[in-house]
């Protein structure tokens, strides 16, 4: 059976996922391939569910491996009935944020020891990892200043910046470990700039239909 790809977008608060997910999906159909759009955490009616727990404010304060447990419950989820039944059937996977986005939020930022992570992206994914990431990096202060633009903060958003310096550093260590799966895109330029360099990662991809 014929295999999707599987393609994460990751980096910090305002970085332009949300922005960029939208174009790329654009490139992906305009190039004729079957694509499934999704988002963690969330991306089924029960993973959403999980995903309003885990953004919300309450007085009670959810400790790290609440929070650890929570994003992997959902992923069990996202994975068994969405991810995998697409890339089964041959279609590709955008997702806006995965299991690197726990290494840095959880691991980075809340200081969960990263081979706690792994026994848990082992046990809940198996084998299965994204074939190809793009990593949206830019300064912390950049990020949040976008962010704030928008309105509402979720619980994330509430962080200190020293939060969001240690996601940007756990997401850097990501791609030192595993470079051959990222792509580092400079998410400072404007939507223009960031789209140009999106294109060029892409125009290999969709030539030859594999990860570059
Ligand atoms: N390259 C850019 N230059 C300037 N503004 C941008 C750029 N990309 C996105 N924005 C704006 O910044 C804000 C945040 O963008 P977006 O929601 O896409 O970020 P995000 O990475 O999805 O954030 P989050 O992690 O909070 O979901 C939006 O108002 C968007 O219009
Ligand atoms: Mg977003």
């Amino acid at each position: 059976m014929s295999k999707g790809l599987f393609i994460t977008l990751e980096g910090g608060e305002g970085a332009g996922k949300s922005t960029q997910l939208a174009y790329i999906r654009q490139r992906i159909e305009d190039a004729g391939i079957s694509l499934h759009v999704t988002r963690e955490p969330g991306g089924t009616p029960l993973a959403e569910e999980i995903r309003v727990l885990l953004l919300g404010q309450r007085d009670e304060a959810m400790i790290p491996d609440t929070e650890l447990l929570l994003m992997f419950a959902a992923r069990a989820q996202h994975l068994a009935q969405r991810i995998r039944p697409a890339l089964a059937r041959g279609d590709w996977v955008l997702c806006d944020r995965f299991t690197d986005a726990t290494y840095a939020y959880q691991g980075g930022g809340r200081g969960i020891d990263f081979a706690r992570i792994a026994v848990l992206e082992d046990w809940v994914q198996g084998e299965l990892r994204p074939d190809l990431t793009l990593l949206l990096d830019l300064p912390v202060e950049t990020g949040m200043a976008r962010a704030g633009q928008r309105g509402d903060l979720d619980r994330f958003e509430h962080e200190p910046r020293d939060f969001f310096e240690h996601v940007r550093a756990a997401y850097r260590a990501r791609v030192e470990q595993e470079p051959g799966r990222f792509r580092i895109i400079d998410a400072a330029q404007d939507i223009a700039g960031v789209q140009r360099q999106i294109d060029a990662v892409l125009a290999s991809l969709l030539a030859t239909g594999e990860s570059a």
